[in-house]
């Protein structure tokens, strides 16, 4: 039911843990099934220069955050923005549909990280 990507991520999730003084972080929750995701990321001259992830959602949700990392890292934060809920899932190569959900919390996750960080930056002038 599950794609090889998926299985992948999910045996192999990359960029999965805690990050010492981001620059931006956010907390998305799932109105769905209630499990909540975080993400974490260091910017550097404009670009995602390192980013993590923490989840207490499923494997499709572990599977997603992964790819979302993985897709972001090295990217500006314009480039990042572009990333979609929609692009991730395909870059997986699909979800199950009852899973599509799952998939909701991690591309919201980096757009509000990446907001936390312009915010800060506003802040510190
Ligand atoms: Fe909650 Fe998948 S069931 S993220």
């Amino acid at each position: 039911m599950y794609s090889e990507k998926v299985m992948n991520h999910f045996t192999n999730p990359r960029n999965m843990g805690d990050m010492e003084n981001p620059d931006g972080k956010a907390q998305v929750g799932n109105p769905t099934c209630g499990d909540i995701m975080e993400i974490a990321i260091k910017v550097e001259d404009n670009r995602i220069s390192d980013i993590r992830f923490k989840t207490f959602g499923c494997g499709a949700a572990v599977a997603t955050s992964s790819m979302v990392t993985e897709m972001a890292k090295g990217k500006t934060l314009e480039e990042a923005e572009q990333l979609t809920n929609k692009t991730v899932a395909e870059a997986l190569d699909g979800l199950p549909p009852v899973k599509m959900h799952c998939s909701n919390l991690a591309a919201d996750a980096l757009h509000k990280a990446i907001q936390d960080y312009r915010e800060k930056q506003k802040k510190e002038g």
